[in-house]
């Protein structure tokens, strides 16, 4: 693809090379496309492709042709490394479906490992509290939270945090707004304490919480410690989604996985804090991979661990940027500059590519890389995913994996506040080189210390709910499409699909045309 011909002559009027021959820029010949511009052309399908039997586990790491890959994935997904996207509450709803978050880097190394050890240490049904408040907060108060985060049960605890004193609890059944003041305060009408039914955390198994939940009719347990501090809640509404994440994403101690961004800059401390909190891989985070600052930070890794610790890098649009990282040991590696919802960078920067073609040209180049050495390495799919389409396409392309920010910041768990506007609910999504995150090590091309210009937007998404049946719908639409193109696992569909381009024309014609859509008349 890659043009060199005529790429040198002779010129007086333009900087001259040594040999008084002049280079010119290298034209990639064909234009950078968009996964919108792709279609599947559907392929025999036997009896035995229904979706039931689609597996969609996948690499994540690489490995020798002769062995199995260290870590593997139940679903191809992980969610962005980014501040309105993955913390320790995302992490762990994407580990029950079978996929991985990279928890944001772009905090303090303290707050980062604080947010792996919360994954690890999370027992499954245990829920810390992320809605509190304390006796003096005013019914306004707790409406507000209750917009916010949709949780309409509360811990009250005497300071209003996390793992303070329970006092007592508050649900939508103690408070009737229409006949009290906003005013009023929490302390008048919890349950108190003295009136709940409660466990100790130390001594309690999740299956006698739940049967505690079933006996006495309760929606919520509290687990405290022996200073009435809380520590715990378990959730009625969570006992049939424990036992139905068949997917879910364990280690051998069955503590959930979890992954973690780096940095170039400060890794020899941030490493060792993020192993220490037991992260279980690591991604470098920036915004342009093709980078000796990547490089360094991978040479470090191995001189310090070996090939213990599995670290990903990026974000490349070429074969040149892959065989780069590849050769710098490089365990996974992310495709994408420009694509996602939130940057600007080609309009900034003048620098990216068209996600479908970078994507099709490095898994080109990460093919011929296997067949020369036998090792393969997982490629990931960073940004520009817009419809669940988007992600089969990815998929079909090469992508061993996806890396998805707009898609999870939509949902009850990602760390953003929900708000509504004119009676429709929003989630905040905020990009990590906008001036709201100032990751600026991220953007950093040595020494700045600073974001000079933004290349991110600060903005809204709509909100879409919880992450477990959004991600069900998705997963049963890819396998739908992989059916239709007669693959059961991700490798056959690569090796199956039949991609077409396709006309600005005929993209019309794939949606909705030339009827008028019922709702639109104003009838049911
Ligand atoms: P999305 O899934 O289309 O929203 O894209 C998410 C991806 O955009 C992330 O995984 C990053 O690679 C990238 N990204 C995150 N923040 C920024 C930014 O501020 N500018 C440019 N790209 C960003």
């Amino acid at each position: 693809m890659r043009q060199d011909d005529g790429a040198e002559f002779i010129s007086a009027s333009l900087g001259r090379t040594q040999k008084g021959r002049v280079s010119l820029a290298h034209y990639y010949t064909e234009p950078s496309h968009t996964f919108a511009e792709y279609l599947l052309v559907p392929g025999y399908s036997s009896t035995e492709c229904f979706p039931a039997n689609v597996s969609l586990r996948t690499p994540l790491v690489k490995f020798h042709r002769d062995e199995e890959p260290a870590l593997t994935m139940n679903i191809p997904m992980t969610s962005a490394i980014m501040q309105a996207v993955s913390n320790d509450t995302m992490a762990i709803a994407l580990a029950k479906q079978g996929g991985i978050s990279f928890i944001y880097g772009s905090q303090s190394i303290e707050a980062e490992a604080a947010m792996v050890s919360r994954v690890k240490n999370y027992k499954s049904g245990f829920v810390s509290s992320d809605s509190n408040i304390s006796p003096d907060t005013t019914l306004g108060g707790v409406l507000e939270l209750l917009a916010k985060t949709g949780h309409s049960t509360m811990a009250v605890t005497e300071d209003g945090s996390a793992n303070g004193k329970l006092v007592g609890i508050v649900t939508s059944r103690d408070y009737r707004v229409s006949r009290m003041s906003l005013d009023t305060k929490v302390a008048t009408f919890m349950t108190p304490f003295e009136k709940l039914i409660w466990a100790d955390a130390d001594e309690t198994t999740l299956t006698q919480a739940n049967d505690l939940i079933w006996e006495r009719k309760l929606n919520m347990l509290p687990l405290i410690d022996k200073n009435q501090r809380l520590r715990y809640m378990v959730f009625r509404k969570d006992y049939t989604d424990n036992k139905e994440n068949e997917l879910e994403l364990t280690d051998s101690n069955k503590s959930y996985i979890v992954g973690a961004g780096i940095n170039t800059r400060d890794y020899s401390e941030r490493v060792p804090a993020l192993l220490a909190a037991g992260v279980d891989v690591l991604c470098i985070d920036s915004s342009e991979g093709f980078s000796e600052w990547q490089r360094l930070t991978i040479q470090h890794i191995r001189e310090e661990y070996g090939d213990t610790v599995k670290v990903g890098a990026g974000n490349i649009v070429d074969g040149e940027g892959f065989r780069f990282l590849a050769n710098a040991g490089a365990d996974f590696i992310k495709v994408g500059i420009g694509g996602g919802s939130i940057c600007i960078t080609r309009e900034t920067k003048g620098i990216g590519r068209g996600q479908a073609t970078a994507l099709i040209d490095v898994c080109a180049e990460r093919d011929k890389y296997f067949k020369e050495t036998g090792i393969y390495i997982p490629i990931c799919s960073d940004g520009g995913i817009v419809y669940d389409y988007h992600m089969t396409l990815a998929l079909a392309m090469g992508a061993d994996f996806l890396m998805l920010g707009r898609y999870f910041s939509r949902f009850d768990e990602s760390p953003t506040d929900r708000v509504m506007v004119n009676g429709t609910y929003y989630k905040e999504y905020w990009g990590e080189g906008s001036n709201r995150a100032r990751n600026w090590q991220r953007y950093d091309l040595g020494g700045s210390k600073k974001l000079s210009f933004e290349e991110g937007v600060d903005s809204y998404v709509p909100y879409a709910g919880a992450l477990k049946d959004n991600v069900e719908t998705t997963l049963s639409k890819i396998r739908s499409t992989m059916c239709n193109c007669g693959a059961l696992t991700l490798p056959e569909f690569r090796e199956k699909a039949k991609l077409t381009l396709v006309s600005s024309t005929s993209i019309v014609e794939g949606g909705a045309h030339d009827v008028i859509l019922r709702d639109k008349l104003g009838r049911d």
